[in-house]
């Protein structure tokens, strides 16, 4: 809900201008400064959107400073013990939980469409086994536009949206893991309807025409945690830019795709693969975790602490905590010891007792551990961002079906304060110096 509060007063020019202000139900206050312009010629400057509330959402709350992320109102840490991966996403794009008879419809809809067409096989045959599977992700989800042209349009049909969520929420499974056989060089294999979503993943990636894959369901609990930690996180690089592409009115699957790309970069969602290549040059090259905070300290280095630090939480990010205890109960259940985890640990404890840190309040983000689950249950490191992807897609749906319904509808456009030349005369080339 939205409230109208006292009107801020701004001194400009020896000029006074009333700017409405507005609360949010959490009680977060904004100053609108939609009509700043046309009334004084002024915009505002925001470097990488440190304070600028792009758009106003029911979806997702998140309290930085208390550590809380809700979607829909009810805590992560609920989902995380009594939902699973579909219910959580038909929670946000739905904006309410299923009944029985929505759940088990949603599920079957899923497996009902997570087959990809067999055409776009030819995609996966021409690409070099080397290719990145961010880079294939990508492409793939915007070819579904190609594949399956009768996009949904809220403007038009309102009945096509159910496909076209459960249509692109199935298939980015089935790509993610065609993605990694054509990586191994192994035939693809198909997605069983008996299975459910994790499941169903999990078998696509490691079952082969000569072997099943044998379900093992402490992983796939922890796939579904997992999944259910990235499902949405309000207005992230990646989700603005979903927003901010589909704001231009184009299709759905296009605009997951400029999605998945900027989720693709090491600041954003490459950061889960960075986090392991870190730990994993620290102990090949045997610096000691003091000697690696002194590297990241050094503002000559431009070296971060990756999986560390966060724009919004400035306290632990509460992702962090859950995917810290998944991460050793897996461990402990698969017998695995991994000196990566000791190592993570070890960085962890002492960044949270250096001043460095403390003063700019970097916690462990949601890529400092998840890295180590996925690599645990077998997932290759470059294919750790595109977990986050398929995690993170009922939450792109949802911010972008919500930015299409909201009026009026707005295309995304920023202002700039413009800094090069003024007019300046053509030169021919043969007076240039
Ligand atoms: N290691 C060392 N110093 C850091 C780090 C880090 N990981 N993160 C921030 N800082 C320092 C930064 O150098 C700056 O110091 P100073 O004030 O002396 O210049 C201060 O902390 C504030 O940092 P910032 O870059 O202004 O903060 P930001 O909000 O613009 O950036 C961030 C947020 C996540 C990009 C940044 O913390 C970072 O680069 N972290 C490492 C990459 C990473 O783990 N990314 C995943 C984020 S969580 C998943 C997702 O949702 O994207």
């Amino acid at each position: 809900m939205l409230e109208n509060l006292e009107p801020a007063k701004l001194e400009l020019e020896g000029k006074t201008y009333l700017l409405p202000t507005v609360r949010g139900s959490e009680g977060e206050k904004a100053i609108n400064i939609n009509s700043l312009r046309k009334d004084t010629s002024y915009v505002t400057l925001d470097n990488g959107f440190q304070n600028t509330g792009a758009c106003i959402s029911d979806i997702t709350f998140i309290d930085g400073d208390k550590g809380i992320l809700r979607y829909r109102g009810i805590p992560i840490e609920q989902l995380v013990e009594k939902s699973n991966f579909s219910e959580t996403a038909y929670l946000i794009v739905y904006g309410k939980l299923p009944d029985n008879d929505e759940y088990h419809k949603f599920a079957d809809t899923l497996n009902s469409h997570s087959m990809i067409h067999e055409d776009m096989l030819n995609f996966f045959h021409g690409l070099p086994n080397s290719a990145h599977p961010m880079g294939i992700l990508s492409s793939m989800v915007n070819s579904l536009s190609v594949f399956y042209p009768e996009v949904y349009d809220p403007e038009r049909e309102n009945e096509a949206f159910d496909v076209a969520v459960a249509r692109v929420i199935a298939k980015i499974r089935t790509i993610a893991a065609f993605s990694y056989k054509k990586s191994i060089g192994e035939p693809f294999v198909y997605p069983k309807h008996r299975y459910k979503y994790c499941a169903n993943f999990l078998h696509m990636m490691f079952a082969s025409p000569v072997n099943d894959y044998k379900l093992d369901h402490v992983l796939i609990k922890a796939l579904n945690q997992l999944l259910i930690l990235h499902a949405d996180h309000e207005q992230n690089c990646s989700t603005s830019t979903v927003r901010l592409v589909g704001s231009s009115q184009v299709n759905l699957y296009a605009s997951i795709c400029a999605g998945i790309c900027a989720l693709w970069g090491p600041l954003h969602g490459g950061a889960n693969q960075k986090v392991i290549e870190m730990l994993g040059y620290i102990k090949d090259q045997g610096i000691s975790v003091q000697d690696y905070l002194q590297m990241v300290k050094d503002k000559k280095n431009s070296i971060r602490l990756m999986g560390f630090g966060h724009r919004v939480y400035k306290n632990y990010d509460p992702r962090a905590k859950i995917i810290k205890k998944t991460c050793r109960e897996v461990l402990d259940h698969l017998n695995i010891k991994d000196p990566l985890l000791d190592l993570a640990m070890e960085m962890e404890e002492a960044a949270l007792n250096d001043d460095y840190f403390i003063e700019r309040k970097l916690y462990p983000n949601v890529d400092f551990y998840s890295g180590i689950i996925y690599k645990a249950m077998g997932i290759p490191l470059d294919m750790f961002t595109v977990m986050f992807a398929i995690g993170r897609l009922p939450g792109w749906i949802a911010q972008w079906k919500e930015m299409r319904d909201f009026k009026p509808v707005k295309i995304g456009r920023p202002r700039q304060i413009y800094t090069g030349p003024n007019l300046t005369d053509f030169t021919p080339m043969q007076e240039r110096k």
